[in-house]
């Protein structure tokens, strides 16, 4: 990222946003937990009240928070401390700075665990250790690794290092670069599994299994599930998406270019799913609603089955690999970018002092799989219960109140004019949208599948 983005010219500024805002955005969110949580909720009808999720409070809220950001101009806690001051908002609203900061680093520290997960699946990938295994095979090498502590352990801590060795180096920009070729890759890799997936998995049960809509099955748990999972896979609600849009060139168009990264997103996601379950439900012995492992124990699986099954899995684990990575970094570069700006301390201390945090943390999820899979509170793991609190309590808990904030408490003015290059139908219409559909729709699904999850 180059904070003289604004002298770009529009075109290769406006990329340079779609590159980055990509590349936080697709990650293990679509590949490893849209599938799980969508076999978890018995899929179509979750699917369709998550794409709904997308498009009525995901898409919205997400041109707020680039709108704040290029208003902004700062990292996000300045931004917002900016911008309060700038219209007159109680200091309070502050805390949404703070607040985004705090769930960027609960999230990254089992982002970071699972990302481990990818990375000790490369030399397994690369040895052929899933060589004409079956489901049952799989599910016994990924049972084997999860207990396995402290080989969990090394791997979330490479992984770690990695995010904190570009975040430290500031070299964003170098990995957006390398995204650019890599992303693509990843892409058509998404494809192979899904020719695959068409010629030896159950396809048709696949597809019917995400797309049809069987609405008895959905529960209003789960429809908190499919909003929280529509903030968590756009990277909305900790500010990293405002870090972003504080590059933005002036006169590109916001509305066009987050739904170029929506839609990406959104498609990525879909693929993972198209390629994972006709896998589940042609190989007896795989649950689609296996949970975090689904992602882990079907596309072995296809690999092992594939005439150039050590490349084609090797390569594919690599590649999580870096879009998580990407994805992690947008999670650790705006606190960095705090710390640096305003107490200060050099990029090289503040990433060390947060990714020890991070990694100390991310040490309960990788126990919670392990030496305290029996420690529960509610009924949840460490593990469960950093990922309810995230993605059920605070992501939308923060999407509500920069929904409250540009809608009812910055003068209409304000987005209006930050807005100007869109079209005159498009503007009313996201402004509406954010002030009566984003604020009680997220309220209800908050309080109501709360009230579900507990009852
Ligand atoms: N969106 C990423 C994914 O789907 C994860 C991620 C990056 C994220 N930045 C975020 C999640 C900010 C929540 C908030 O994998």
């Amino acid at each position: 990222m180059s904070s003289d983005a604004g002298n770009f010219p529009t075109w290769r500024g406006r990329w340079t946003f779609i590159l980055a805002a990509t590349g936080s955005a697709v990650g293990l969110g679509n590949i490893w937990k849209f599938p799980y949580i969508a076999g978890e909720n018995g899929g179509g009808a979750f699917v369709l009240v998550y794409l709904a999720c997308i498009l009525l409070v995901g898409i919205p809220v997400m041109v707020a928070e680039v709108m704040l950001g290029r208003r902004g101009r700062h990292s996000p806690v300045n931004t917002m401390r900016a911008i309060t001051a700038e219209v007159g908002a109680r200091g309070y609203w502050r805390g949404l700075g703070w607040l985004g900061w705090m769930i960027a680093m609960l999230v990254l520290s089992f982002y970071s665990v699972i990302a481990g997960w990818a990375l000790a699946y490369i030399p397994e990938m690369a040895i052929g250790a899933f060589q004409g295994v079956n489901a049952q095979s799989t599910k016994d090498i990924f049972d084997t690794m999860l207990q396995d502590r402290d080989r969990l352990i090394l791997w979330h801590t490479v992984f770690m290092l990695m995010t904190a060795a570009v975040v430290t180096a500031g070299v964003t920009r170098g990995l957006g670069a390398a995204a650019r070729v890599l992303m693509p890759i990843l892409f058509i890799l998404l494809v192979i599994l899904l020719v695959f997936s068409y010629w030896h998995g159950d396809f048709a049960r696949g597809f019917s299994f995400l797309f049809s809509f069987d609405f008895s099955k959905l529960t209003l748990r789960g429809v908190l599930e499919a909003l929280g999972h529509a903030f968590f896979t756009l990277s909305l609600g900790v500010g990293a998406i405002m870090a972003y849009g504080a590059y933005m060139p002036a006169d590109a168009s916001i509305g066009k270019t987050v739904l170029t990264v929506a839609l990406l997103d959104t498609v990525v996601a879909l693929m993972a799913g198209m390629a994972i379950f006709p896998i589940v439900f042609a190989h007896g012995g795989i649950d689609p609603g296996a949970g975090p492992a689904l992602l882990f124990v079907t596309l072995p699986v296809a690999f092992g089955a594939m005439e150039a099954g050590i490349l084609i899995g090797g390569l594919f684990f690599i590649l999580v690999v870096v879009a998580a990575w990407s994805s992690a970094i947008s999670l650790l570069e705006p606190g960095v970018a705090w710390l640096a700006e305003n107490r200060g301390f050099n990029r090289f201390t503040a990433t060390l002092l947060l990714a020890t945090v991070i990694w100390l943390l991310g040490l309960g999820t990788v126990l919670s799989f392990n030496d305290w899979a029996e420690y529960k509170f509610a009924g949840l793991t460490f593990f469960d219960g950093i990922d309810f609190l995230t993605s059920r309590i605070l992501l939308p808990l923060s999407g509500l109140l920069i929904a409250i904030f540009v809608g009812w408490v910055l003068a209409p003015d304000v987005s209006k004019d930050e807005l100007n290059g869109e079209n005159s139908v498009a503007w009313p219409l996201w402004y509406w949208v954010l002030r009566y559909v984003c604020p009680p729709a997220i309220g209800i699904v908050l309080v109501v599948g709360l009230y579900d999850s507990f009852s």
